[in-house]
């Protein structure tokens, strides 16, 4: 008999939430609602709910931010959320039901992955299947992992950082750093303050950061203008960063990924790394488009990194394919 029911892969990042089916991406928004407090209504979604932060009034409309740094942090939001996702990607779902593979951190606690798998299955799914993100990106990039060989990922996310190394569909070695490009806008913002003594938002941070940022000293130097506050008087002061005090205020928290990544080799078996030096390492999520982040993993892991043509969207690729692989796949899966 024919199945009438979607399968469809979902990414539920910090920053964005991405779905997917065979035919591609449905769906690319940001992970923010918008919820009428008084009638405990989810309002607006989306780039719609992000365009209402701090420009409505806090005591009628709450904008939040279900996921934090990769997990659940509010139940009941996320599964509103992927409530009106399935049903706004998929139609009336009386009678076909959508197969969901969700993505989730790698080594994320049994509650957490439980979390994820119950709120998919309210919300709605016929079957709900995790899979961790840099399996997902792997897949999604069609890295050679079925093969008994190396593949190392590195997947820059907004609220995450993870690196993993797969071979034969599994992950042999990995793992997890709970902040990701959130806090390389951090970094900008902390930078700001303390060299001009002027206030910016993260926001503001993030474009500087898009627009004029990278991990490494560029050949052209740019610059950009951006409003703040003065942290003395309070009032409103432009401030201009370059290319290079980006480079700068991003050394430290990009140390912290090089660690992660360095981690990750040494408890790879040196069969793999070899591998892994031949192939190089794919750089993927949005961060991963940071100008010189893959010329900076190059020089600091001394194997070849470099950036997959969909740093944003293989994870959630990966995940549909990985629903069409599930009896391959499943005893490397996340337990529920
Ligand atoms: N061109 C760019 N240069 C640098 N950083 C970028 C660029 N484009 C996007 N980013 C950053 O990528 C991050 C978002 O990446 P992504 O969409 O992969 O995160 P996510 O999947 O929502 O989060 P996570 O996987 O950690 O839960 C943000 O921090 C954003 O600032
Ligand atoms: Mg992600």
């Amino acid at each position: 008999m024919p199945s009438f029911s979607k399968n469809l892969g979902i990414d539920l990042g910090t920053i964005s939430t991405r779905i997917a089916d065979s035919s591609g991406i449905l769906m690319d928004e940001p992970t923010v609602v918008a919820i009428a407090i008084e009638e405990q209504k989810m309002v607006e979604f989306g780039k719609g709910a992000r365009d209402m932060t701090g420009r409505v009034q806090t005591e009628t409309i709450e904008v939040a931010h279900p996921l934090q740094n990769g997990v659940v942090a509010d139940y009941e939001i996320t599964e509103a959320l992927l409530r009106y996702l399935l049903q706004h990607v998929s139609g009336p779902m009386r009678f076909f039901r959508p197969r969901v593979m969700i993505t989730v951190p790698y080594g994320v606690t049994s509650v957490e992955s439980r979390a994820v798998h119950e709120a998919v299955l309210q919300a709605g799914s016929r079957d709900a299947y995790l899979i961790q993100q840099p399996l997902a990106a792997a897949l999604g990039v069609d890295l050679p992992i079925s093969s008994p060989s190396g593949n190392m990922v590195i997947c820059l996310g907004g609220g995450t950082t993870q690196a993993a190394v797969i071979s034969m569909y599994g992950i042999v070695a990995a793992e997890t750093m709970r902040s990701g490009g959130s806090l390389l806008d951090e970094a900008i913002v902390g930078y700001v303050r303390r060299k001009y003594g002027v206030i910016i938002g993260p926001g503001t941070a993030e474009q500087l950061k898009i627009r004029i940022g990278a991990a490494v000293p560029q050949d052209k130097e740019e610059s950009l203008e951006v409003q703040g506050q003065d942290q003395v008087s309070g009032l409103p002061r432009p401030v201009t960063l370059t290319t290079g005090e980006t480079v700068e205020a991003l050394e430290e928290p990009l140390k912290h990924v090089i660690e992660t990544c360095r981690r990750v080799l040494e408890k790879t078996p040196p069969e793999l790394v070899s591998d892994i030096i031949d192939r190089g390492v794919a750089l993927c999520g949005g961060g991963a488009m940071l100008r010189g982040a893959d010329k900076l993993l190059t020089k600091a892991l001394g194997i070849p990194a470099y950036l997959v043509d969909n740093p944003a969207t293989c994870v959630v690729e990966g995940a549909v394919k990985g629903l069409g692989l599930y009896p391959i796949l499943k005893r490397n899966l996340p337990p529920v």
